[in-house]
Formats: C-alpha cells, structure tokens, sequence
C-alpha cells in the first residue's frame, strides 16, 4: 500500500461545500465555500443549501486541485461524506464523487462526518492526542463525548438528549434577534460582556448525557419578562446576555467533560466541530492543568474537508474503501 496517498475530500453535509487534497497527512489545500444564502431565513434551508452546493461543488474542487498543484492523474482516492448531514446536501457531495471516481477510475472512501470532526486533531501540524482520549464534539447538529481508542474506534459515551451546544448558541441568538450563525456573533459580544450578570439554570439529566432546550425555553421567558418592562432590554444588555448564555453553556460542557474524564481516568482531552471555535470554550479547556488539552485550529472546527480527508487517509491506509452502491445517509451513527 502507497505510504503517501493524495486524496480529494470532498464535504457538503450540511451549508457548507468544501474540498481538500492531502498527500498522507497533511493538508496541501482546503478550500470552503459558505452560503450566505440562508442568512436572511435565520437558519439553514435544506432545499436552498443542496442547490448551492450544485453550483458550488465545481469550483470549489477545481480550486483544491489548483492550490494543491494536485492534477486529476494524481489522485489516489476520493474521499467524501456519507454522513451525517441533510440528505440532500449529501447527495451532492457522494454523487460528485462517485462520478469524479467513474472518471479517473480510483476508489472511493466513505466517511463519518462525526468521526472526522474527531481525526482532524491527526493532520500533520501540531501534536495529536494519545489514544485512549476523550473527544467533546460541540457542533450545530451534535454534542457528544466520545471516547477515542484508536483511529477507528470510537464510543458515545454522552451525548444531548435533544439541541446540540451550537444550536442552543444558534437558537438564543436567534431570540435576541442576532444575525444567522448565532455562535460566532454571541463569542463576539461575549468579549465585552459581563458573564455573572445573567445566571440561566443548568439542566438535570441522568448520567453524562446533556440537555440545552431548557436553557433556550428558560432565555426566551427571561427575555419576555424584561422586554415587558423595558422594550430596549436586548439592546441595551445584549454584551452581557450573550456572555452571560455562553457562560451557562460552556459551564455545562465542561462539567460533563470533567465527570467523563475522572470516570474513564483519562487526562487526554479534546474538543472538537464548529463549537469548538468559540474563544470562551478554548479558554476553559486551557485552564484545566490536569489535562493534556488538543483544541483544532480555527479553519478544522467548522465543516470543512480537510477533515474528510484525514479519516480517508486512515482508511485508505487499511485498504478500506466502498463503492458505486454507498448511499448517503443522514442518520449515519458513528
Ligand atoms: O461543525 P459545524 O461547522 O457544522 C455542523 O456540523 O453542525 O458547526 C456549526 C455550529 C453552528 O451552530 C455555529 O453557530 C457554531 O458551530 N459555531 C460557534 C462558533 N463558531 C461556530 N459557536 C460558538 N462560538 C463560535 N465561535
Ligand atoms: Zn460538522
């Protein structure tokens, strides 16, 4: 087997089309392009999102291709995500790649959108985690902990009984009238916020699962309550609203993060997926001296397919790869 292989990843599970070419670990290119399309929905629409990815699919590959100095002859594989994602966002991405396999005629290598938030601490750069290591993956559709004993091998072992962290960020922005994506603009405000100055009740749930719909519920009665007695109280409070939510929610990451590592004595740990940019969150993982901490670099928390390709080159290594007949899936489980 090749020790080096170049592969093109190529990921469109959710707003996001990206490709990447890596030759064995490291990234050569990572093109993103984002679809600001759904800003003024204030959430992602499915039908508009799988329409951008069809007109960005093209060039954004072309542009990986070109960046990398990579040319189509070169390709070991291609990689992409089968899941999980919105469906129709996922049929572009696989049946690009199906048809880019047909046309130079190399394998195809399905991946875990999950499972490469997770691998994107092993591209070539800074030092990866020892197995075993726990991973939080914080991201729009997700959070989960998720024990790591080898490239793959990966256990749930928490994750939320109903909205993902980023949605929980997405979700109160959206209620004080932030622009979509809510998460990066409440890090933002946060910055200049008082974080003691709103306290929101943390959630009781058995085990080291989590629960962020109660924060949401419990902002939105809060906001009510206020606007009733002063129509500008979002805009007048809104630095430390925001630091004040993101407190609560970083707060309750971290205290199951911290149940899961002493209960599996494991002081490896990482965070990783679009949540993990959150500046806040970075800092609390910091702060943590027991803890060998692994925090991605900023362009590997959000969706990218730098990611996709790191996982493929795993499976690449073992000679892992599937064929015309993979389906993508939305539900895919880790
Ligand atoms: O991993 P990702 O790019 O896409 C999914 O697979 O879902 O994560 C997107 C999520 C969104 O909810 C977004 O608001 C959140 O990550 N996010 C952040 C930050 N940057 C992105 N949340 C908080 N602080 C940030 N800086
Ligand atoms: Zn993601």
């Amino acid at each position: 087997m090749k020790s080096d292989p170049i592969i093109l990843a190529i990921e469109s599970s959710c707003d996001d089309t990206g490709a990447a070419v890596l030759r064995g670990r490291k990234v050569l290119s990572n093109v993103v392009a984002g679809q600001s399309v759904h800003e003024k929905y204030g959430g992602i629409v499915p039908e508009l999102a799988s329409r951008s990815h069809q007109q960005n699919i093209v060039p954004v590959v072309h542009q990986a291709l070109e960046k990398a100095g990579i040319k189509k002859e070169d390709i070991d594989a291609i990689a992409f995500t089968k899941g999980p994602g919105l469906l129709g966002s996922l049929l572009v991405g696989s049946s690009f790649a199906k048809a880019f396999s047909m046309a130079i005629n190399k394998p195809l290598i399905e991946i875990n959108h999950m499972e490469a938030h997770i691998l994107a601490h092993f591209i070539e750069g800074d030092a990866a985690p020892e197995f075993p290591f726990i991973c939080l993956t914080v991201s729009g559709g997700h959070t989960q902990l998720v024990k790591v004993s080898a490239p793959d091998q990966f256990q749930i072992i928490g994750e939320t009984i109903d909205d993902a962290a980023g949605e929980a960020f997405d979700k109160i922005a959206k209620i004080m009238n932030f622009p979509f994506p809510g998460g990066p603009m409440i890090d933002k405000l946060s910055k200049e916020g008082i974080a003691d100055k709103f306290s929101f009740a943390h959630p009781k749930v058995p085990g080291l699962n989590f629960s962020f719909s109660g924060l949401k519920t419990s902002v939105l009665y809060f906001l009510k309550k206020e606007i009733a007695k002063n129509p500008n109280f979002i805009e007048e409070n809104k630095v430390d609203l925001a630091a004040s939510v993101q407190k609560t929610i970083i707060d309750i990451l971290m205290k199951q993060l911290r149940i899961a590592a002493q209960q599996n004595n494991i002081s490896q740990i990482a965070i990783a997926g679009g949540v993990s940019a959150n500046s806040g969150l970075r800092a609390a993982l910091k702060a943590e001296s027991e803890w060998t901490t692994f925090i991605p670099k900023f362009e590997y928390c959000t969706d990218n397919a730098a990611m996709i390709g790191i996982a493929a080159y795993y499976k690449f290594m073992k000679g892992e790869f599937t064929d015309q007949a993979s389906k993508a899936s939305a539900r895919l489980e880790m």
